[in-house]
């Protein structure tokens, strides 16, 4: 279980079997911010202000620092073994394989449970669009899952479900869609900018941190999320041109961009409808997404920000521009269904190395004959984001999912440091600066964010990593090619060859540079 995969046999399959490489910083970066900019900054800024208050921007500087520490990390590992799979390829060739799988089982729910978080998210937005601009009164029991006070979330679980259908089609996202979306998210995220911080008052940021700095700490390991997604862009490294010095323009790039948004757009939030978290009678904060908020809200009329479903939109019409505000809520609606096609492909795209690896049945890479999309694991994949989506709040969902990131995240920055003392040789194309400082800073991050989650949230992750562990000895142990003598890696079958499985979303068609 301690086995590794050689890194040179790593390199040597996916130069073999390498994908068309055509993407550019440019691109590299536009692409990262495809996938990070969605349901983080848009809904959960509610949340991260009921756990926090006004020091939510707090929690953004924080999660956007470990996310910042990590990206160097990462860049380092994507750019000396650009392949797919990331985080989980790293570890094989490092760690081993038993800490592989477990980061690849991680990654299910970094990215699955991520999907359905972004599916009520955007269920939040179009809801709220339809309610405001025709005046329309959907039932709550169909738009909100048990936890939120209703029955079931159509909406989220329909858009999961019509993201799997193209998926399957094979219908992935141009370049020039990406960049149109990006365009539509950072339009709308400017125009909040530009109107909210004008008329800001101050005195909405005080009390700053009225739960302390345990708010702040558990805001940051909710809000973490909104960061989640650079990632994407390690694994699109087959797929890059230049990747040694376009990896790191393309991760630090998109998450710098970002990270001066969100900071932005909270500051915006606080200063001009305030920020304070509802309280209970002894004056604790109520938890986002219980009972006990739901009902608190609903006794407020839902006159706070904090129980916004679409935080920004909310405010915008509490501020005055009601059709602006429906605007916003149009294009988060027309641009979130790419954050759920980009963690649902990312999802495909780490079963589909796993299985390459034969720590999954084959089956599960099986390639649609017409469509040539490994259609098997993308319909599976469908059916549980949209349960997901259908059942569970926005909140615990991406909290679940920054659970697996975390541990994906800092099993990266582990990574690096061990194989600097192990292969200090190796040419490494780029190298994290100051190392020895940011590697175990990018770890002690994760571990902190982690353990600011709610006890719930870290005893999910634990279950989830035991159930992980009895598959791999059950299955993945005694199949694994590694442990077959199997280092070359096979065809699947002879009509599934690897390569046909479409390139990331946002890379252009192959010969159109
Ligand atoms: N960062 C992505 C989002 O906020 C996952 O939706």
């Amino acid at each position: 279980m301690w086995r590794v995969k050689p890194l040179d046999a790593i390199l040597a399959t996916a130069e073999k079997k390498s994908l068309h490489r055509s993407l550019g910083a440019f691109q590299l970066t536009m692409l990262g911010i495809g996938a990070i900019i969605g349901t983080g900054i848009f809904v959960l800024t509610a949340e991260a202000a009921q756990k926090a208050g006004p020091g939510m921007i707090a929690a953004f500087v924080i999660a956007g620092f470990v996310c910042a520490v990590a990206a160097l990390c990462y860049s380092e590992m994507s750019a000396m073994v650009p392949v797919s799979g990331s985080a989980y390829t790293y570890s094989y060739a490092v760690m081993g394989e038993m800490v592989a799988w477990m980061v690849g089982w991680a990654l299910i729910l970094e990215y699955a449970v991520a999907a359905g978080a972004v599916s009520v998210g955007w269920s939040g937005y179009v809801v709220g669009l339809i309610e405001n601009a025709f005046g329309i009164d959907i039932p709550n029991a169909l738009v909100l899952g048990p936890m939120d006070g209703g029955i079931v979330n159509l909406p989220a679980a329909a858009i999961a479900l019509v993201v799997t259908a193209l998926l399957v089609v094979g219908t992935r996202e141009s370049a020039a869609v990406n960049a149109f979306l990006v365009t539509i998210k950072v339009a709308a995220l400017t125009l909040f900018c530009v109107l909210a911080l004008p008329v800001i008052k101050m005195e909405n940021f005080e009390p700053f941190a009225p739960l302390g700095m345990a708010g702040i700490s558990a805001a940051a390991a909710s809000i973490f999320f909104a960061y989640v997604g650079f990632d994407a862009v390690s694994t699109a490294a087959e797929e890059t041109k230049n990747p040694q010095r376009n990896m790191p323009i393309g991760l630090i790039g998109s998450l710098g961009v970002c990270t001066i948004f969100y900071i932005l757009v909270a500051s915006g939030v606080i200063g001009t409808v305030g920020a304070q978290p509802v309280m209970d009678a002894a004056g604790h904060g109520l938890r986002p997404g219980s009972p006990e908020m739901t009902a608190a809200c609903g006794a407020l009329s839902a006159d706070h920000v904090v129980c916004s479903k679409e935080a920004l939109a909310w405010t915008l019409r509490k501020i005055g521009w009601t059709q602006i505000g429906n605007l916003l809520g149009l294009a988060a609606g027309l641009a979130l269904p790419s954050v759920i096609l980009m963690m649902m492909f990312g999802q495909t795209r780490i079963f589909f190395v796993m299985s390459r690896d034969g720590l999954l049945p084959e089956v599960l890479s099986k390639v649609h004959p017409k469509f040539k999309t490994p259609h098997v694991i993308t319909i599976i994949t469908g059916v549980f984001v949209s349960a997901f989506a259908a059942f569970f709040p926005v909140g615990v969902l991406a909290d679940i999912s920054n659970s697996g990131t975390l541990f994906a995240f800092a099993m990266v920055a582990i990574a690096v440091l061990v194989l600097r003392r192990t292969d200090p040789d190796r040419k490494r194309p780029f190298r994290t600066p100051a190392v020895m400082l940011v590697a175990p800073l990018a770890a002690a991050g994760c571990i902190y964010l982690f353990f600011s989650l709610s006890k719930e949230t870290q005893l999910l992750f634990v279950i989830w990593a035991a159930i992980g562990l009895v598959v791999y000895f059950l299955y993945g142990f005694r199949h694994s090619h590694m442990a077959r003598g199997i280092v070359e890696v096979p065809e699947l079958s002879p009509d599934a060859p690897p390569e046909s499985v479409p390139p990331m979303p946002g890379a252009p068609p192959p010969g159109s540079h």
